[in-house]
């Protein structure tokens, strides 16, 4: 069946400072939001609707001009959760349609992480998410005070997250009635009493978000095309 796809692109990048929205910065001649709907198509995905900010539509067109399936760029909202239920009411696919949800700053996500977390819906997973060890010690804060947190069960986050299109579509509809704010798109889909389940992510899935995140991402690559 179809996989379909939204990427979140509509935010501003205030943290990496750039003089364009972070998903229009250039990684080695391509700017991130290209990269990433290109590693999802390389990982499967058949449409994609790309969620931008206001007043850059012939921008972004030109970000993506060329790719491979079909991508629609409509203008997303005030925060991320209101972008991927805007980007989810976009994608013209049936309910039991494979549905992901990608940021676009992850823009070195590998095609097999994509491909696994689609493998994992077809499978019967309901929600999907792809996870990393969390490497610094953690404490807690709070009070003053502090204590150390047991790091070896915690898990990092990462994009694509996915469950089918219906459902997806509900759990956010829900989200939002409810005035529920999350982080992400598996907690949203365990508000409505969807199962979560946890798939390999990968470090070069990284959020690029501060001008450090660029560099590394640049040497990643670099590594790549050796
Ligand atoms: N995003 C979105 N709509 C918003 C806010 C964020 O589509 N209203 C997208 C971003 O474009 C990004 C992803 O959600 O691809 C993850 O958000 P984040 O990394 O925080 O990006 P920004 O919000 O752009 O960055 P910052 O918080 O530093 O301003
Ligand atoms: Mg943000």
């Amino acid at each position: 069946g179809p996989v379909v796809a939204v990427v979140v692109a509509a935010g501003s990048g205030s943290r990496l400072g750039a003089p364009v929205p972070k998903a229009l910065v250039d990684l080695d001649g391509v700017p991130l939001v290209r990269r990433s709907v290109d590693a999802l198509v390389a990982g499967g995905v058949t449409q994609v609707v790309v969620t931008i900010p206001d007043g850059l539509a012939a921008e972004f067109a030109s970000a993506l001009d060329g790719v491979a399936v079909p991508v629609r760029c409509i203008v997303g909202g005030e925060t991320r959760q209101d972008s991927v239920r805007i980007g989810l009411a976009a994608l013209d696919a049936p309910d039991d349609a494979v549905a992901l949800v990608h940021d676009a700053a992850r823009a070195l996500v590998p095609a097999p992480v994509v491909t696994a977390v689609v493998a994992s819906v077809v499978d019967g997973a309901q929600a999907v998410i792809p996870v990393v060890p969390v490497i610094d010690s953690i404490r807690e804060v709070g009070d003053g005070d502090s204590r150390i947190v047991d790091r070896e069960p915690l898990r990092a986050v990462q994009t694509p997250q996915a469950a089918r299109l219906g459902a997806l579509r509900g759990a956010h509809a829900a989200a939002a009635q409810a005035g529920a704010v999350v982080t992400d798109d598996a907690a949203v889909c365990e508000l409505a009493g969807m199962r979560v389940t946890l798939v390999p992510g990968h470090r070069d899935a990284l959020k690029i978000t501060e001008p450090i995140d660029l560099a590394l991402a640049g040497a990643i690559l670099q590594t790549r095309n050796q």
